[in-house]
């Protein structure tokens, strides 16, 4: 290998990895708008996401992130604007409609049940996907046993993926936090998503461990093709996964394009900078 090589490979992980693929647009926000009360959230926001990308949303607290995430996956309803995803436009998804088609996601705080373990919470990551219902899972028994086999190698599967083979009985309230962090997002990936929304998944987490969700991120998106909208507040991360950054500031959309266009933006400087970040 000589410098140049090495060089190469340093840089933009994401770019030079093997078999990614970036195709063509499957999820569209078009306009959208939101308020709760007299607060604009989001204002006027347009923006999509391609299949098998990164694409990252930043901006300061309050911006609006944590409401598009919601907006995506129909937690929150929009007043204005539409979405597109895979063709089908509607107003506004419904969550357990946005999970049936392949949409999941973690939460800026952790959602996980802290007294059930490691692999109970995963296994209620195929809730979606079950017939019988999670309870008679659970218990082992009943009409759904041999469902209930294939389910558990499922989420054996996302364990070894995600090298947390040593924790799967403990249960989750004992974990130290970036661990239930990568159990959370474990929960997500035993739905098997298309398109995966983490908000701020290395949030409180320490070098090392963010070089492990950094690390897990890239791997579902190279390994299992999944497209990935992440907000994230480090930019280091942001700039070196993603393959497009939106920016949000005040609920208005003052950004986005490739990480170099954004960070030579004026207006995110300026945003940045006067949020003290
Ligand atoms: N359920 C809600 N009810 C009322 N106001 C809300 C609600 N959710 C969000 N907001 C308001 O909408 C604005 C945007 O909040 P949001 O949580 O989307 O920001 P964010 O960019 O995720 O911020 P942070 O970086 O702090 O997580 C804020 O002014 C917030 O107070
Ligand atoms: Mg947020």
């Amino acid at each position: 290998m000589n410098m140049n090589e090495i060089a190469q490979g340093a840089g933009g992980a994401v770019a030079e990895s093997a078999g990614r693929k970036i195709g063509d647009v499957i999820l569209s926000l078009e306009h959208i708008s939101l308020a709760f009360g007299g607060v604009k959230a989001l204002t006027d926001i347009s923006f999509d996401v391609r299949e098998g990308e990164v694409r990252a949303i930043i901006g300061p607290n309050g911006a609006g992130k944590s409401s598009m995430l919601n907006v995506i996956n129909g937690v929150y309803h929009p007043q204005q604007g539409r979405i597109v995803f895979h063709g089908k436009e509607r107003r506004a998804m419904e969550p357990h409609k946005a999970a049936r088609q392949g949409i999941a996601r973690t939460f800026q705080n952790i959602a996980l049940f802290k007294g059930m373990s490691v692999l109970d919470n995963l296994m209620t990551g195929r809730v979606t996907k079950m017939h019988h219902g999670l309870f008679a899972h659970m218990l082992g028994f009943g009409p759904g046993r041999r469902e209930e086999l294939a389910h558990r190698q499922k989420v054996e599967e996302v364990i070894d993926f995600l090298e947390i083979q040593h924790i799967r009985k403990t249960p989750v309230g004992r974990l130290p936090y970036g661990l239930q962090k990568r159990v959370e997002l474990g929960r997500a990936l035993a739905a098997e998503p298309s398109l995966l929304l983490l908000d701020e998944p290395m949030a409180g987490m320490n070098v090392e461990e963010k070089e492990d969700m950094c690390r897990f991120i890239l791997d579902v998106n190279d390994q299992m093709g999944t497209t990935i909208v992440l907000i994230e507040h480090d930019m280091g991360v942001v700039m070196d996964i993603s393959d497009r950054v939106v920016v949000l500031d005040y609920g208005k959309k003052i950004g986005d394009g490739v990480p170099d266009e954004v960070k030579a933006n004026p207006d995110v400087i300026k945003a940045y900078l006067g949020a003290g970040h």
